[in-house]
C-alpha cells in the first residue's frame, strides 16, 4: 500500500447556485511560503529591529491572538496585534453602547419588556416569551437578538414602521409611525405596529413591481452618478472596456487602484488628461481581500469626492474590474432619478444571528503586513440593529455627507468596523439602519452576483485573511439566459466577468447593450492580458518570467528568418498572455534587440505556444477516465485555472497539480513527483470519486526545486498508469540582473535535503526511475553554470515545452536584413488594433466614448 503523505486536497466540482455562507477556519495557513516563484528577498520590516522589539502591554492569553502574533512577520505588526488584543481585554476597543438615531424604532413608554422579535418569534405572544434564557436581562437579549433585526431590549413595546404584503395582518396599525410613507417602496401603503403582537417585513421591503420601477419618470433633472471603480490586477483592457460601457460626459468616474498594482495605475493614468470627468485618486490603499482597509478606502473616497466641488454627483456607485453593466446607463439614471434620495444596499436577509456568525462580526480582526489576523471573539455593542450583505452599493450624496461626519453612532461604528472582516459588507448597512436615514433604505444593490457556493467557498483567500470567505464565480457563455432573466428587474450590473476566463459572455452583453457597435472587428474574440512590464518593481516572479522570455528571444533571433541578421536581445519590455476564443494561445514577448553591425535597436514581438504532453499508459484501466493532468502555480480553486497561464515555473514556485476525470467507478490513485535527477520527491494518495471530477493537489515540497524536467506519475495498484512532465526553469537573472556564481549554487542545486521529510527510494522500481551517477553528475555541472552556458542549458530545456510560432517588428525598421510583418498590422500581436478596449475621446453628439 502506498503511504499517505500530507493532506488530501482533491475536491468535487458541482454546479449548485445557492446563497453563499462564510465558514470560519481554525488552522490558519502557512505564510512562510512566497506566493511568487522568485528566490525570497529579505523580508522588509519597516521598523528598526535593533531599536524596536515587540512588547505586549498586558498578559495575552487568547489563543487566536497568540497565534496571530506568532505568525505575523514584522515586529510592528506583532506590536499592533498585541495592542489591539490588550485594548480588547480592557474593553476599550470600541464603545459598549452605541446610540441609535432611527426615529422609527425604539419609541418606548414605561415599564420593561425583553423579547426578541423577528421571524423565529413572530406570532408569539411575547408576554410569556420563554425561549431565551434570562430574558429579563437586556444584555442577554442583545446577545441573542441584536442580530435578530427587530429586537429592542428594555422597551415595553416598540414601534416600527413597515410595509409590504403583510400589511395589516397583525398589531395595531398606526400609519403616523412611518410618516405615511412606505420606506421600501413609496407606492405601497405603510403602517406601523406596536410590539405586543409583532409581525413585520421591516424596513426596506423588497421591490415588488419591477416593470413599473423601470418605467418612465416625470422628474426633469436627472441624477448624476459618480462611479467609484476599485481596481486590482492587470486586466487593463477590460477596465477600459468597462469604462466605455458606462461612460457618459454627464457623469463622473473616480478610480482607485490597489497601491500594489503599479502597472494598472500607470496604464490608466493618461485617462485623466483625455477625459475631464475621470480621476485616479492619489490616495491609494493596499485593499486586501476582505480587509479593514477597504472601508477606510471608501470613507476616504467619499471625503475626497465631496471636497471636489465641481463634481456635482447625487449617487455613489462602486464597481470593480470584474463588474459589467447588464442595462444601459440611461435606464440606470432613470431608475435612480425616480428614487432620488433612497439608499441602495442589499441585506443578507432575515436570519441576522446566522449572518453575524458566518461573517465573523463577533470576532476581532486586525489588518497589518497585508494580512487580516483573527484575534478572538468579541461582544457586539448594545443598542443597534446590525445588518449587512453586499458591499456593492448605491449611496445617496446626503447619506455620504452624513457618513463622513461625526456623532456617537458614526464614531462608535467606525471604531468597531476598524477591527472587522469584510467591513464594507456591513458598516454602511448598520449606519443606515440606525441613523435618521433608516427610512431611505432600498433592499437592492443594483447587482446580480454569480454565487455558486460549491465552487466559490473553498477558503481560497486564507493566505490573506484568517477566515474562509466566499467569492462569486465568473459568468460564462452559457449564463446568458440566466442574465437575461433580469431584463425586467431593477438590476443594472452583474459580477463577475473576466475576459481571461470567458470573454464571449462580455461580447454577448455588448451586443445586447450597444446594438450599434461594430461586431465585425478582427480582435473581437481575442484578448491580451499583460503579465510583465519592464517598469514592474514589485512582482515576485519577475526572474522566473525573464528566464523564460530571455530564452524565447534567443530562440526567435536564431530562427531561420533572422539568423543572418545578427541581432542580440537587449531587454524585455512586456509580455502578454494571448487568448483566442477563450483559450490560452501562448505568450507574446515584446523586447528590444540590437543589430550587431549598425548598433541600431529594434522592437520585436515573438509568439510562443505551449506544448502539452501527458501519456496514459493504460487506457483500459481506471486511468482511461483521465481528461487532463497539469502542473502549474497560482491555481484558482474557484475557476479551476492556473492564473499563471503559461505555467511558467521556477525553483521557488509553489506547485499545484490539477487532475480532471470523466465519470466511472471510484478508485485510489497515487501521485509521485520525480525531480530531474530521478529522485522521488514525494508521493500522495488521492481518492477519485465516481463522478466527473476536477481535483487539485499541492505537494508542499521544500524549495528550491532542482531545475530541469520533472515528472509526475500516476500509479494504480503499483502500476504506472499515466504520466506527465513539467519544466522548472533555471534562473538566468536575480532581481533583474544576470545571476552570479554564488547565486546559482544556492538556486540550482535542490533543497539540500529531502523535498519532504520522507525518503521514497522504495518506489524507484515501480516508478521505473533510474537514479544514475551520470544524472547526478550532469545536474551538479548544470547547477554551476552561469552566462552563456547557463543560457544554453535553459534553451535546451525550453524547446521541449515551448514552440516558436511567429515574430513581428513594431514600428518602422531601417535595418535592411529585417523583412518582418509589422506588429501593428499583425492580428496576433499585442500592438494590433483592439477597438473593444480602446478609447478615442468623447463623441460630441452622444456624449459617450468612441
Ligand atoms: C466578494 C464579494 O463579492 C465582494 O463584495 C467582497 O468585497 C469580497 O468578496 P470577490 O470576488 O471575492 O468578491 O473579491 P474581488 O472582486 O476580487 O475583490 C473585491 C474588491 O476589492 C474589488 O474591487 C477588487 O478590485 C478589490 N481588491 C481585491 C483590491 O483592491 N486588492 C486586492 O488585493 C483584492
Amino acid at each position: 500500500k502506498v503511504p499517505r503523505v500530507g493532506e488530501r486536497q482533491d475536491m468535487h466540482v458541482t454546479d449548485i447556485t445557492t446563497t453563499p455562507s462564510r465558514v470560519s477556519i481554525n488552522k490558519p495557513t502557512d505564510r512562510n511560503k512566497t506566493n511568487g516563484s522568485d528566490p525570497p528577498l529579505q523580508i522588509h520590516d519597516s521598523t528598526d529591529k535593533k531599536s524596536f522589539q515587540f512588547q505586549p502591554k498586558c498578559n495575552i492569553t487568547v489563543k487566536d491572538s497568540l497565534s496571530a502574533i506568532s505568525r505575523a512577520k514584522t515586529e510592528l505588526c506583532k506590536q499592533e496585534i498585541a495592542d489591539v488584543s490588550c485594548l480588547s481585554l480592557e474593553g476599550k476597543l470600541f464603545p459598549k453602547d452605541i446610540q441609535n438615531y432611527c426615529p422609527f424604532k425604539g419609541n418606548h413608554t414605561s415599564g420593561f419588556y425583553y423579547g426578541c422579535f423577528g421571524d423565529k418569534t413572530e406570532q408569539r405572544d411575547l408576554s410569556h416569551h420563554k425561549e431565551f434564557p434570562d430574558t429579563n436581562s437586556p444584555k442577554n437579549c442583545i446577545k441573542y437578538c441584536t442580530s435578530g433585526g427587530y429586537l429592542y431590549a428594555g422597551l415595553q413595546y416598540m414601534k416600527e414602521c413597515w410595509c409590504g404584503d403583510r400589511f395589516g395582518s397583525h398589531g395595531k396599525v398606526d400609519t403616523s409611525l412611518c410618516n405615511n410613507q412606505c420606506p421600501g417602496d413609496p407606492s405601497k401603503p405603510c403602517g406601523g405596529y406596536q410590539a405586543n403582537s409583532i409581525y413585520t417585513t421591516g424596513l426596506g421591503a423588497k421591490i415588488k413591481n419591477p416593470v413599473e420601477l423601470l418605467g418612465p419618470i416625470t422628474q426633469t433633472t436627472q441624477v448624476k452618478i459618480v462611479f467609484v471603480l476599485t481596481l486590482n490586477g492587470r486586466a487593463v483592457r477590460q477596465v477600459r472596456r468597462l469604462l466605455k460601457a458606462i461612460y457618459h460626459r454627464d457623469h463622473f468616474y473616480y478610480i482607485h487602484v490597489d497601491s500594489r498594482q503599479q502597472y494598472l495605475y500607470d496604464e490608466l493614468l493618461p485617462l485623466e488628461s483625455m477625459l475631464p470627468n475621470v480621476r485616479l485618486t492619489r490616495n491609494r490603499f493596499a485593499t486586501i481581500w476582505g480587509g479593514a482597509s477597504l472601508l477606510q478606502a471608501h470613507l476616504a473616497f467619499i471625503k475626497e469626492l465631496l471636497e471636489m466641488t465641481d463634481w456635482t454627483w447625487d449617487y455613489y456607485i462602486n464597481l470593480s474590474e470584474s463588474d459589467y453593466p447588464i442595462k444601459n446607463l440611461e435606464t440606470l439614471v432613470n431608475f435612480l432619478t425616480r428614487y432620488n434620495g433612497k439608499v441602495f444596499m442589499k441585506s443578507h436577509g432575515r436570519d441576522t444571528p446566522k449572518f453575524l456568525k458566518k461573517q465573523g462580526l463577533d470576532q476581532i480582526f486586525h489588518e497589518c503586513d497585508n494580512h487580516l489576523w483573527r484575534l478572538g471573539p468579541r461582544e457586539l455593542p448594545n443598542g443597534l440593529r446590525f445588518d449587512g450583505g453586499s458591499d456593492w452599493v448605491g449611496l445617496h450624496r446626503k447619506f455620504c455627507e452624513y457618513v463622513i461626519t461625526s456623532d456617537p453612532l458614526l464614531d462608535g461604528l467606525k471604531e468597531f468596523y476598524k477591527y472587522t472582516l469584510l467591513p464594507a459588507e456591513s458598516f454602511f448597512h448598520t449606519v443606515l439602519q440606525n441613523s435618521i436615514f433608516c427610512d431611505k433604505w432600498m433592499d437592492n444593490n443594483l447587482h446580480v452576483t454569480n454565487w455558486i457556493r460549491k465552487k466559490g467557498c473553498k477558503c481560497q483567500n486564507k493566505h490573506i485573511v484568517d477566515w474562509c470567505g466566499c467569492s462569486p464565480n465568473d459568468f460564462k457563455s452559457t449564463d446568458l439566459q440566466r442574465l437575461m432573466v433580469f431584463e425586467q428587474r431593477p438590476r443594472f450590473f452583474a459580477r463577475k466577468f473576466e475576459p481571461a476566463v470567458n470573454q464571449d459572455i462580455i461580447n454577448s452583453l455588448d451586443l445586447y447593450l450597444f446594438k450599434d457597435r461594430p461586431q465585425d472587428m478582427k480582435s473581437y474574440t481575442k484578448y491580451w492580458q499583460n503579465e510583465f512590464h519592464f517598469k514592474d518593481k514589485t512582482s515576485n516572479k519577475t526572474d522566473t518570467l525573464l528566464s523564460f522570455y530571455g530564452s524565447f528571444q534567443r530562440k526567435s533571433l536564431e530562427s531561420q528568418k533572422l539568423s543572418s541578421c545578427h541581432l542580440k536581445p537587449v531587454r524585455t519590455l512586456e509580455s502578454n498572455a494571448y487568448f483566442v476564443e477563450d483559450h490560452y494561445n501562448g505568450a507574446l514577448v515584446l523586447y528590444e534587440a540590437q543589430h550587431e553591425q549598425s548598433g541600431k535597436i529594434v522592437t520585436l514581438e515573438s509568439h510562443f505556444t505551449k506544448r502539452r504532453h501527458y501519456i496514459v499508459s493504460d487506457p483500459q484501466g481506471p486511468a482511461g477516465r483521465l481528461l487532463s493532468l497539469e502542473i502549474g502555480t497560482e491555481y484558482d480553486l474557484k475557476e479551476n485555472i492556473f492564473r499563471n497561464f503559461g505555467q511558467l515555473i521556477g525553483p521557488y514556485s509553489d506547485l499545484t497539480l490539477e487532475h480532471s476525470w470523466s465519470s466511472g467507478s471510484d478508485f485510489t490513485v497515487s501521485v509521485a513527483w520525480i525531480d530531474p535527477t530521478d529522485v522521488v520527491a514525494a508521493s500522495y494518495d488521492i481518492e477519485i470519486p465516481g463522478t466527473n471530477h476536477i481535483g487539485s493537489l499541492k505537494p508542499d515540497l521544500k524549495v528550491p526545486l532542482r531545475p530541469g524536467v520533472w515528472k509526475v506519475k500516476l500509479m494504480h495498484k503499483w502500476e504506472v498508469v499515466a504520466e506527465t512532465s513539467f519544466l522548472v526553469v533555471p534562473l538566468t537573472t536575480f532581481q533583474h540582473r544576470p545571476v552570479k556564481f554564488q547565486q546559482v549554487l544556492s538556486f540550482h542545486n535542490g533543497p539540500g535535503s529531502l523535498y519532504i521529510d520522507k525518503d521514497f527510494k522504495d518506489f524507484d522500481t515501480v516508478l521505473q526511475v533510474n537514479r544514475t551517477v551520470q544524472l547526478q553528475k550532469d545536474a551538479d555541472s548544470n547547477g554551476r553554470k552561469t552566462g552563456d552556458q547557463l543560457d544554453q542549458w535553459v534553451d535546451n530545456l525550453t524547446k521541449a515545452f515551448w514552440e516558436y510560432q511567429n515574430i513581428c517588428i513594431s514600428g518602422e525598421s531601417s535595418i535592411g536584413c529585417l523583412e518582418l510583418d509589422i506588429c501593428e498590422k499583425t492580428l496576433w500581436s499585442s500592438r494590433s488594433e483592439d477597438p473593444k478596449s480602446e478609447l478615442h475621446g468623447i463623441d460630441s453628439k452622444s456624449g459617450r466614448l468612441r
